[in-house]
């Protein structure tokens, strides 16, 4: 006998196997597991961030989450993790409901390996992603990892290699949303570029496929976490992040918020509320927001907010190309995408950023069922070298593009200018508008007064008296012959010249005309977009 165990104290013997004991047992496990390391809790808190269940509890309806593979470890060796084996291996999984509908998802917990993605960890993404995709539900990552789990090499890239498979395959299928809440770095971003919608928090989020470390070493320039991967750089400049906001708290709210409007899957129709009387709904004040004078500014989001039901949207891209807007909103109960030049911002011209914005909401919404609503009030695609050079030719191809495939219902209403190729491409009757609707102050033609002018009568105004008075006077006479919705209604390529009082009613008739439509595309394996 040693002498340590001489004097210790009798070993306690095993409880004996009752189902009162294991079940305590159970019970303490699991209150381990769910609790976590307290430091690691605690510095998570200094961080200013959540911990992974508490963000499950503010996006979930309260009780609804079902975990699964809690008691998962990892079966690493070495690099300091033999020893080491948490339960949840560093990512909750699971399914719950968000307003009363079934979504699945995953929350990375930066307090186990921070967050980081090896074996076990990513076969927990996987198997609530495929079983997401299998009950055709919506899938929520939220991310905070410091990416590919060091210890476990190249197991961590297959696993990441995994998650992107996944991501691409049910894209189209099921809406996929990824919510970044700390680190998301190297191929890691390639998960949330892939999802349909990307939440970013101010502060704490961070996407950069090298960071700041790396980019001194072979750049030598020196940049803050911040600047090179913050929420407002991917908001503002970038355009991967979705939608930024300022705190945790607010960001699942509207992640909330945005489920409550989309189907589950690409088989379902979104969640439609009662009707709201929008058919007979007149709102004289539009008419005031929108000047006549078509070289004068205003927000069209005052005209979205009058179109849908109670002005409440959600705006995608909202600091990104602001020329276009992008919102997911209701009109008489029933979900709609609205896309619309804004005259706020390079007067609502088309450039490269807008046609990639426009574009990628417009796939969105024609994958699941939205109908698409597109107020035009555009003076054409952004000339000169910069945007010639950066390949408008090639990405105004994909607004093009996304419009002439998509089979939802689709309205297009013009609001004041419509020139040129950018006419056609905002959701012309050319292109497949189901429904096509203007308001008389419109100006829809190849080009603006005095540019028609200008090319059509160069001779006659070089050898006039006086030049001026007679550009006047033939830019009138081409505004009275061409300029305005009667000439292309007279020709069906507008459906009604409407009051624009009546707009919200207008679309709302339209909606309820084409709620059935049904529109089969030739069988192929896929098109093959400009990108
Ligand atoms: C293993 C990791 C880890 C990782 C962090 N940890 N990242 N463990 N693999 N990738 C561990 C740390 O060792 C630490 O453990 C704990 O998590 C918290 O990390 P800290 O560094 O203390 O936190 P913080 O100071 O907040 O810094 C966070 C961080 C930093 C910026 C994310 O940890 C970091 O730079 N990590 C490495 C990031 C990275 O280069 N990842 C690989 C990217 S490439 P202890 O035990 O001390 O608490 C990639 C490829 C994907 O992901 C390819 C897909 C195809």
């Amino acid at each position: 006998m040693l002498a340590d165990q001489r004097h210790s104290p009798p070993r306690a013997l095993p409880e004996p196997r009752t189902m009162t004991t294991l079940r305590e047992q159970h019970e303490q496990l699991r209150h381990e597991i769910t609790a976590g390391s307290r430091d690691a809790v605690t510095r998570q808190r200094r961080l200013g961030k959540r911990t992974a269940r508490e963000r499950l509890d503010l996006l979930l309806d309260e009780g609804s989450f079902t975990e699964i593979d809690m008691y998962r470890r990892h079966q690493a060796h070495g690099m300091k993790l033999g020893g080491n084996r948490p339960h949840t291996d560093g990512v909750i999984a699971g399914s719950g409901t968000i307003g009363g509908r079934r979504v699945f998802v995953y929350a990375q917990d930066f307090t186990v390996f921070g967050g980081s993605l090896g074996q076990a960890h990513a076969a927990k993404i996987h198997k609530v992603m495929d079983l997401a995709l299998a009950a055709g539900a919506p899938l929520i990552g939220l991310n905070d990892s410091g990416g590919a789990r060091i210890q476990e090499g190249v197991m961590s890239l297959d696993g990441y290699g995994g998650i992107f498979r996944r991501n691409v395959q049910a894209s189209g299928v099921i809406p996929q949303i990824s919510v970044i809440l700390g680190p998301c770095a190297g191929g890691a971003a390639y998960s949330p570029a892939l999802a349909d919608f990307t939440f970013m928090v101010r502060d704490v989020a961070r996407m950069y496929l090298t960071g700041p470390d790396v980019v001194e070493a072979v750049t030598g320039q020196r940049v803050s976490h911040e600047d090179l991967g913050g929420a407002d750089v991917h908001g503002r400049r970038t355009g991967v992040a979705t939608i930024v906001h300022d705190d945790e708290e607010s960001c699942l709210g509207d992640v909330r918020y945005l489920v409550s409007l989309l189907p589950g899957n690409n088989l379902e129709t979104p969640p439609s509320l009662p009707r709201r009387g929008a058919e007979a709904d007149h709102r004289p004040w539009l008419a005031e927001i929108v000047p006549v004078e078509a070289n004068q500014p205003y927000d069209m989001r005052a005209v979205v907010a009058e179109l849908v039901d109670d002005g409440e949207f959600i705006e995608v891209h909202e600091h990104w190309a602001q020329n276009v807007v992008c919102v997911l909103a209701r009109v008489d109960g029933e979900v709609v995408g609205v896309v619309g030049n804004q005259p706020l911002v390079l007067a609502g011209v088309l450039d490269v950023a807008a046609s990639q914005k426009a574009a990628r909401f417009v796939r969105f919404c024609d994958a699941f069922n939205i109908p698409l609503v597109t107020l035009v009030d555009v003076p054409g695609f952004l000339p000169g070298t910069d945007q010639e050079h950066a390949g408008i030719i090639r990405h105004g191809a994909k607004l093009l593009y996304a419009y002439c495939e998509a089979t939802v219902p689709r309205i297009q209403v013009i609001v004041r200018k419509a020139y040129g190729g950018a006419y056609i491409v905002m959701d012309s009757r050319s292109i497949g508008s189901d429904l096509s609707l203007a308001w008389p102050t419109n100006e829809i033609a190849v080009m603006g007064a005095q540019g028609a002018v200008n090319v059509l009568f160069r001779k006659e105004l070089s050898a006039a008296a006086d030049p001026e008075v007679l550009r006047a006077e033939l830019a009138g006479e081409y505004a009275e012959q061409l300029m305005h919705p009667y000439y292309a209604a007279e020709r069906g390529l507008v459906d009604d010249v409407i009051d624009p009082a009546q707009t919200r009613a207008a679309v709302a008739r339209g909606l309820a005309m084409l709620r059935n439509k049904r529109h089969a595309q030739p069988r192929r394996k896929h098109g093959n977009i400009p990108l």
